[in-house]
């Protein structure tokens, strides 16, 4: 079987250095031997409250950042999500394929449930099982995503075996999550026993890819440490073990490479250092998105490109899932 890539990101403004490590960093790579489609899961940000304009200027922000970032958008497939209806339609299918009790297990609802559950909207809850559905619609076979969406992806292939147990055939291709070893999990700067996220409220947790060489010092020197001496990767140290890890990431080494390096540093003497090194990495990236969104024009002409070659591969899948189904053709 060819290999199949489908991933996306929310484009809910902020993308950080976690989103580009754990995730978008690793599609460039993997876009070289295998037909990939990269998404923007607008349908998916809706979920929580969004300002119409705002979720406009962030779809075409992610995309400048998965071109800036590496993605090419001749050869890769780039589109907004709800540009392309069947993401939708196929949810519901599967939704009726779909038992209450795994979504009851998801640990993100639980988490961005909050305490009254009564209260979280059905769009929040059923939330898996879209990201079922854009995984199968495309028949993908590998899911490249951070460590914390694995439950999801688990969940899509419980789903593809629930619909082909129905349809008594193996219709859908079981997915497997690709997640990186090294940079899985990148912790907030102000936490480091909190993932760093796009909705924590304090900017001095995440690094942007739109942040500019003197926002990423001064977040580094705003950033939690402890008094211990050196640099050491240890569980009573999660902020020290977090940094050295995304210094290891971004310089390409191995952590132990990374104490070796730098285990003798004190905490401000690394900040220094990592905030080198994460300037040159991240400001062509920024710099390229900014020329990027100068015309957006061009970024809307990508996506149109993308969702018309995704809409292809979706309406073939679609048609089959209906046949499958039952429903009538006309
Ligand atoms: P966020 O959690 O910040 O809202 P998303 O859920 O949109 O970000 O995640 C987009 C992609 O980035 C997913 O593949 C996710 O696994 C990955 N990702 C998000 N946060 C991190 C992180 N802190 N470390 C590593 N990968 C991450
Ligand atoms: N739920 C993912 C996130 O929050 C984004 C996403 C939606 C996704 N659909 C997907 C990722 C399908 C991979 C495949 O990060």
């Amino acid at each position: 079987m060819t290999k199949r890539i489908v991933s996306g990101v929310q484009p809910t403004g902020n993308l950080h250095l976690g989103n580009y490590l754990g995730a978008i960093r690793r599609w460039v790579d993997i876009q070289k031997d295998a037909e990939c489609l990269f998404f923007l899961a607008d349908l998916h940000a809706i979920t929580v409250h969004q300002e119409p304009e705002k979720l406009r200027a962030s779809v075409r922000e992610t995309t400048a950042a998965y071109i800036a970032c590496g993605i090419d958008p001749k050869k890769s497939i780039i589109f907004p999500q709800s540009a392309v209806a069947e993401h939708s339609e196929l949810a519901w299918i599967l939704s009726c394929h779909t038992p209450m009790g795994w979504l009851n297990r998801m640990t993100q609802f639980k988490e961005k449930a909050g305490k009254d559950k009564e209260k979280a909207q059905l769009g929040l809850y059923s939330y898996p099982v879209l990201m079922a559905a854009d995984i199968l619609l495309y028949k993908a076979t590998h899911v490249p995503v951070g460590e914390d969406q694995k439950q999801h992806i688990e969940l899509a292939r419980d789903i593809a075996g629930a619909f082909n147990r129905e349809v008594k055939t193996e219709f859908f291709p079981l997915p497997e999550p690709m997640i990186g070893e090294e940079a899985a999990r990148i912790m907030s700067l102000r936490d480091g026993t909190k993932k760093m996220s796009k909705s924590d409220e304090s900017d001095y947790s995440r690094i942007n890819l739109t942040d500019d060489a003197d926002a990423i010092a001064l977040k580094f020197r705003k950033a939690k440490s402890d008094m211990v001496e050196g640099m050491s990767i240890d569980d009573a140290r999660p902020e020290a073990s977090n940094l050295l890890a995304i210094y290891a990431v971004l310089k390409g080494i191995s952590k132990e490479e990374a104490v070796r390096e730098c285990g003798g540093l004190n905490f401000s003497a690394f900040k220094n250092l990592i905030t080198e090194v994460a300037v040159e990495k991240l400001s062509p990236i920024t710099q390229k998105m900014r020329e990027l969104l100068a015309s957006p024009g061009d970024i809307d002409a990508v996506l149109k490109d993308g969702a018309a070659r995704a809409g292809e591969i979706a309406a073939k899948t679609m048609n089959q899932v209906k046949d499958l189904t039952g429903f009538i053709k006309l």
